[in-house]
């Protein structure tokens, strides 16, 4: 494939949301009580004490959700299931109706056109398992691997692509070092075990899903890339870059697909960083079909013994772009991750399982939204997408964040990712400009990309 005109005309043109961030009605139909719908009810948690409870309403407008993303022409919909809606208590009985919506959901997705590719585990973990442990408990492992079991068995004929975890660096990050999501832990000491259990969960399903198997299918394992940059050439900065190199990107892909934790660990974590059995790493290294990469921005770091966990602190730089998020606008960062990881890794197939932006839009009665912002943002890293299939990168394809305005976690509403935005008080839907653009940039297969 070259730099420039059409991109294969098997790419997955997709769009992307989670379950909590879209659905509301958390508990209808006998769900369970999630992780995250404690800690939203928990005062001080969530900007203006909002929560997942109506969301997009989502769960009951999906229908309408699935024509709109024809309309647009997208041919992939990344979408997660929620565990409590399908095991209320994270184990044991199946509800039957928690089940039944992600089956409605995938058929009208299929008779639309548009590929189902689900997320078994997007940080949603049902309160019950929290309760015992979460993931700090190693059989959350086993508890996943059941869960994910009862799903390949009852929705395998529907869902052609299935990940396991989505950003598996953030649940550990977030929840258990920086505590700004469930369970809200600040706790190093506990990290390491949090990090393993979920692997080997991952690989537990991944092993299910191969015994399983009817033959048809793929699976993989959906992680956060962040190219880092060193603030200096002194060596003490290029140190801590690799330390939080080896932290946010290597940790969770030189187990799966070299077999090892980066050394950097221990010097990261000091004596919390166990050795863990060699039975665990070969269990690990189960093969994938695919890797998902969710890229949104990069940093540059300096050493800094009284930053982070690493030892780090960021540099903002203060002369580049920047999203609603204060994230760096950096659209080399999505070409120079996927080369990396076919240099590092080797030539897996890879999807863009997440890209995209917040920034401000234009009040919610208009009925367009002019966001040549963020039409922009998406345009550049389509082209950086491109450059990488040129230069050999075998990528199957790429997922907006979002297709939804939604609950951006600790942000509440206030973050606008969608290229169709939402007005919350009616549940309006108005494709974007960027929404306009994508679908054009689907029609014409990539090659409207082109100055
Ligand atoms: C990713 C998450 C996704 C969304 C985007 C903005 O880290 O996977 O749910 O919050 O960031």
């Amino acid at each position: 494939m070259s730099e420039s005109g059409s991109f294969p005309s098997a790419f997955l043109w997709g769009a992307a949301t989670s379950a909590y961030q879209i659905e509301g009605s958390p508990l209808a139909d006998g769900a369970g009580p999630s992780n995250w719908h404690q800690f939203c009810h928990e005062p001080g948690h969530i900007e203006n004490g909002e929560s997942g409870d109506v969301a997009c309403d989502h769960y009951r407008r999906y229908r309408e959700d699935v024509e709109l993303m024809a309309r647009i022409g997208i041919k992939a919909y990344r979408f997660s299931i929620s565990w409590s809606r399908v095991l209320p208590k994270g184990c044991g009985t199946v509800n039957e109706k928690g089940l039944e919506f992600y089956r409605r959901l995938s058929d009208s997705l299929l008779e639309n056109g548009i590929q189902p590719f689900a997320t078994l585990y997007h940080w949603d973990l049902p309160a019950a398992l929290e309760a015992r442990g979460g993931w700090a408990h190693p059989d959350c492992a086993h508890w996943f691997a059941d869960y994910a079991l009862v799903l390949f068995q009852r929705l395998r004929d529907q869902i052609p692509y299935w990940a396991t975890l989505n950003e598996p660096w953030v649940v550990v990050h977030a929840g258990y070092i920086e505590g700004s999501h469930p369970p809200g832990l600040r706790s190093p000491a506990t990290a390491p075990r949090v990090t393993h259990t979920l692997l080997r969960g991952h690989a537990l399903a991944v092993q299910a899903f191969r015994a399983e198997g009817s033959g048809h299918g793929q699976i993989g394992l959906v992680v956060n890339l962040e190219p880092k940059r060193a603030a200096s050439s002194d060596p003490a900065d290029l140190a801590a870059m690799e330390r939080a190199h080896a932290y946010m990107n290597r940790q969770f892909l030189d187990p799966v697909l070299l077999g090892a934790y980066p050394d950097e660990m221990a010097a990261v974590f000091g004596r919390a960083w166990p050795r863990f059995p060699d039975q665990d790493m070969r269990l690990i290294r189960e093969p994938i079909d695919f890797l998902g990469i969710n890229y949104y921005s990069r940093s540059v770091v300096r050493d800094d013994p009284a930053g982070d966990l690493c030892g780090v602190s960021r540099v903002r730089q203060a002369a580049a772009e920047h999203t609603a998020m204060d994230w760096e606008v950096f659209p080399e960062g999505l070409e120079s991750c996927l080369l990396w990881v076919r240099r590092r890794y080797g030539a897996l197939p890879l999807y863009v399982t997440e890209n995209g932006a917040a920034f401000e839009d234009a009040p919610m009665h208009s009925t367009a939204i002019k966001d040549v912002r963020r039409l922009d943002y998406l345009r550049r890293h389509l082209l950086a997408a491109r450059r990488a299939m040129a230069a050999g990168v075998d990528l199957r394809g790429y997922f907006v964040w979002s297709l939804l305005d939604n609950f951006e976690w600790t942000h509440g509403y206030a973050k606008r990712f969608g290229i169709v935005g939402v007005d919350f008080p009616t549940q309006r839907r108005i494709l974007k400009d960027s929404g306009k653009f994508y679908s054009d940039v689907i029609r014409s297969q990539g090659a409207l990309l082109d100055p």
